[in-house]
């Protein structure tokens, strides 16, 4: 029988061509167009669970995107590890941007390229790939479940009831999920926490059709003025978010807990260079690598009204709408944050318009303790394949849905990512090192293996 690595490296080209098949099927969950896509996504990994060598894969539906679950059954005596992933991706828009096709996934300087080839299907693909093996080769040492969903990036909205539902059939004992980056590629870390989210949407009405902007205009309230001074004056002069109680529940990372985040390397100048900017800002006190890991947030994502089509139109638009994030931190409450939120705006809306503010998804924040036997092996394995000591990172993005596995199945999830700052996931030119890719799947074979001796220690 072949080692893990003969077997991974006799393999290698139909890897990566198995996963360029998923990376074709174009399964965007925001698009109404694409619903079919979804189930066809979910299939081929269902197909794909069975010949790695799953027991059994079904697909479950739900009121959106289907679920799809898979498991292998060794021993009763083996620990569970319960994968978690999504086989959703975002819209790909702007197409003119990308250097080749988004569904159209080929290798440039050894990586792929295509819309999901890191979010979430290439480094979700890895652990289809590291289970296939550990079944080929005779080294699974753990039970298996897979619950891979269509809905990730529109906000998990059916999964918690998916949950709540099948609780039994999700038994396991760590939740293992491949979504988080790394801080390059030659310093690996392991996410030891994400940010939680509340996501808004604001509209604000004024007169009741589009005016003529000069016969009416100086003397009627206009809905796209109102709502860009409404935005502004969320955030202060130190850039602290003004909505009374927002911080109410933010507990302040110590001292030592600061200057431990300190140490990671990080260079200001690469970080600005990387995204095309001269000048970074934030809230007042907190350095960069703070202000995007441990601090909470509100950004504009979206701000829309009026005319906005080729050449000008002369109007004083009835209607001005926004989509706003807030990022939250541990103990904030999502829920609780929107409630702050639409409570706010409505009071600081001036008389003449009607404001109108809805809570469209949302989850809490969610810590992983560097001090279990879970992170353990995933530190074990991760230097073992990248021959350094990871870092453990606080990450700035959201996977809601961490949080409810905790609350509804009580089970922690370990964040062991492969992705780069620079895989421009959601942007144009989505990529994914190849390597990553490859070292991804080892390090998961190796998590296995840890994992079942250190619980058994
Ligand atoms: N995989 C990302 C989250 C992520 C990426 C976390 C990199 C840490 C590092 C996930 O697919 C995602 O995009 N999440 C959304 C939230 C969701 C509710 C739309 C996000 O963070 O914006
Ligand atoms: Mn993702
Ligand atoms: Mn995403």
């Amino acid at each position: 029988m072949a080692t893990i690595n003969e077997y991974i490296t006799a393999n290698k080209d139909r890897f990566l061509e198995e996963l360029f098949e998923l990376i074709r099927i174009p399964s965007i969950s925001a698009k109404e167009e694409n619903k079919g896509d979804m189930l066809k996504a979910a299939t081929w990994l269902k197909d794909s669970l069975l010949k790695a060598g799953a027991d059994r894969a079904e697909i479950y539906p739900t009121a959106g995107h289907p679920v799809l679950f898979g498991e292998k059954f060794v021993s009763a005596e083996l620990p569970t590890i319960l994968v978690y992933g999504h086989y959703d991706v975002q819209p790909v828009e702007p197409l003119e941007l990308w250097k080749s096709p988004p569904f159209e996934p080929e290798i440039r300087d050894g990586k792929i390229w295509g819309r999901g080839s890191d979010d979430d299907k290439g480094q979700l693909f890895m652990h289809v790939k590291a289970f296939e093996t550990m079944v080929s080769t005779g080294n699974l040492h753990c039970n298996v479940k897979f619950m891979i969903e269509g809905e990730e990036e529109v906000g998990s909205v059916n999964l918690e009831k998916f949950c709540v539902d099948n609780k039994e059939m999700l038994k396991a004992d760590v939740i293992l999920i491949s979504d988080t980056t790394m801080i390059a590629k030659d310093i690996p870390s392991i996410t030891s926490g994400l940010r939680g989210l509340s996501y808004m949407q604001v509209e604000v009405t004024g007169p009741d059709r589009d005016l003529h902007s000069g016969l009416y205009g100086g003397a009627v309230v206009n809905p796209c003025n109102i709502l860009c001074s409404m935005v502004a004056s969320l955030k202060d002069s130190n850039n602290r978010v003004t909505i009374p109680g927002f911080y109410d529940d933010v507990r302040e990372c110590s001292e030592d807990e600061r200057s431990e985040m300190a140490k990671r390397p990080f260079n200001r100048e690469t970080f600005m260079n990387s995204i095309g900017v001269k000048q970074l800002t934030g809230e007042k006190g907190f350095s960069d690598l703070e202000r995007i890991g441990i601090r909470p947030t509100l950004d504009l994502n979206g701000i829309w009204g009026g005319y906005t089509g080729e050449g000008a139109k002369t109007i004083l638009p009835a209607k001005a709408f926004a989509k706003i994030s807030m990022r939250l931190v541990p103990y904030q409450n999502a829920e609780r944050i929107a409630e702050l939120f639409i409570a706010h705006f409505i009071s600081i809306a001036p008389e003449g318009v009607t404001v109108k503010a809805e809570y469209l998804h949302g989850g809490e924040a969610y810590i992983s303790p560097l001090d279990t036997f879970e992170y353990q092996a995933a530190y074990n394995s991760v230097k073992e394949v990248f021959n350094k000591e990871p870092i453990p990172v606080r990450s700035g993005g959201s996977i809601p849905i961490v949080a409810t596995f905790e609350k509804v199945l009580g089970i922690k999830s370990i964040l062991l990512g492969f992705g780069l700052d620079t895989d421009a996931i959601h942007s144009p030119n989505e990529n994914f090192h190849v390597e990553n890719f490859f070292r991804g799947i080892k390090t998961v074979v190796l998590y296995h293996f840890n994992y079942k001796e250190l619980k058994s220690s």
